[in-house]
């Protein structure tokens, strides 16, 4: 195969966004991935964008219908010790996010990859990513029966979680970070119309919920449940009854229910690695990082990490400067670790965890209690919530 300046590994959102970008720039990239597209568009995923997220899908020209269809929040509401408040985003920090869900953003990359005409490579097995402290990386793998190989200048590792990339920094050199949490997430996607206009986190006696949305007709609800639940044991009608008793009390009553069209539970983790470059490859995205989707960072930490390496490889071939690159892995990492320490933060002050001291109840109680009672705490929490600076 002739050789590309880009070597994407994953079409997730981290690698079709790096790919539209680099393409825009006149990068010549190759993005290879394991599974088929309808399979890549099937995974549920979160729906909250950072006004960075939103510029950048704006930046690769995918912006359209993101706009059209998506949902400006201009706060959220967070129901906590029986209290439901409002976090006014636009009052305390001048910023709002965009409700537009994952599976949509993937969608309308993948269409703009496809209109590129740059390619990409669906199925793509057995990826071995070579000669990664070399010039001139080679990416070896399995595609439609046959052994394929292809050098580059770069590899970005896209691949998430579970993919190949990570694993490819050796073990002397990598250094990873993670807290699992003792307890899951039970999400259910219905057509029924969200019980508010904005989101509701709450921290009740019974566990977290979450009432988010994908659409005006659309809802999406996830419940705190324990790490041994089945999900089989969860009929929709237990699921809302489980979520109606957690809501604050004007929204019982306006609750609409309906069949499941997703039912699945979740894990949450909290997970870093570093470095985030390695030679020739550049993690971004889930290969690279976990959140806890408390504070609906995962897509966002994506764009933030795709727009340094983006910034970094523009740079290098427009300008023949290496800095970009040089210090992409310290930019990403400074910004996911404020993201991490965010997602942890809201995660412990909105779950019940089984084995916490009286002591420490105290201290998370207070916790919430300061928050409502405190601008500057608030403030702190919008500022996060919305996206910290690129
Ligand atoms: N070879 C090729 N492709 C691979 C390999 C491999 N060895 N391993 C994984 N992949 C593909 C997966 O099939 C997937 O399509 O890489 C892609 C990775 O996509 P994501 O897991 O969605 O990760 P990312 O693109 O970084 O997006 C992060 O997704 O998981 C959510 O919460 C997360 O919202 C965040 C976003
Ligand atoms: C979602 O809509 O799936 C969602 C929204 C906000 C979160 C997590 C998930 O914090």
């Amino acid at each position: 195969m002739n050789p590309v300046s880009v070597v994407i590994i994953g079409a997730g959102p981290s690698g079709l966004l790096l790919g539209q970008l680099l393409h825009k720039a006149g990068i010549e990239t190759m993005i290879l991935e394991q599974r088929t597209p309808d399979y890549v568009l099937s995974r549920i995923r979160a729906g909250v964008l950072e006004q960075g997220t939103v510029n950048l899908m704006r930046e690769a020209g995918c912006g359209a219908r993101m706009d059209k269809e998506g949902i400006v929040h201009h706060g959220t509401g967070i129901m906590a010790n029986g209290v439901l408040h409002r976090i006014d985003f636009q009052t305390l920090v001048g910023k709002s996010v965009m409700v537009y869900g994952q599976t949509e953003v993937t969608r309308d990359l993948m269409e703009a990859r496809q209109a590129s005409g740059a390619p990409t490579l669906y199925e793509a097995e057995h990826v071995e990513l070579l000669d990664l402290e070399q010039d001139q990386p080679r990416v070896r793998f399995h595609h439609q029966g046959q052994v394929k190989e292809i050098s580059c200048d770069f590899i970005a590792g896209c691949d998430g979680f579970h993919g190949v990339s990570r694993r490819s920094i050796p073990e002397t050199i990598l250094k990873t970070y993670e807290r699992v949490y003792p307890f899951g997430w039970l999400g259910i996607l219905a057509d029924t119309p969200p019980v508010d206009e904005e989101l509701i986190y709450i921290n009740d006696d019974r566990g977290f919920a979450l009432c988010s949305m994908r659409s005006p007709t659309r809802s999406r609800y996830y419940l705190q449940c324990g790490l041994d639940e089945n999900i089989d044991a969860w009929s929709d009608d237990k699921f809302w009854e489980h979520l109606k008793a957690r809501l604050p009390d004007e929204h019982q009553n306006r609750l609409v229910t309906g069949p499941s069209i997703e039912k699945s539970i979740a894990p949450l983790r909290s997970f870093v690695a570093e470095p985030m470059r390695y030679g020739r490859l550049f993690l971004a995205g889930d290969a690279a990082h976990i959140v806890p989707p408390t504070g609906a960072k995962g897509l966002n930490l994506a764009a933030s990490d795709v727009y340094y390496l983006w910034q970094a490889l523009s740079e290098f071939y427009q300008r023949g400067s290496s800095h970009g690159i040089e210090h992409y892995a310290d930019r990403a990492l400074a910004r996911v670790w404020k993201a991490e320490r965010f997602s942890w933060w809201m995660t412990m002050l909105l779950h019940n965890f089984p084995d916490m001291s009286p002591f420490e109840t105290k201290m998370l109680r207070a916790e919430r209690d300061y928050l409502f009672s405190s601008q500057a705490a608030m403030t702190a929490l919008a500022e996060n919530y919305v996206g910290l600076p690129y």
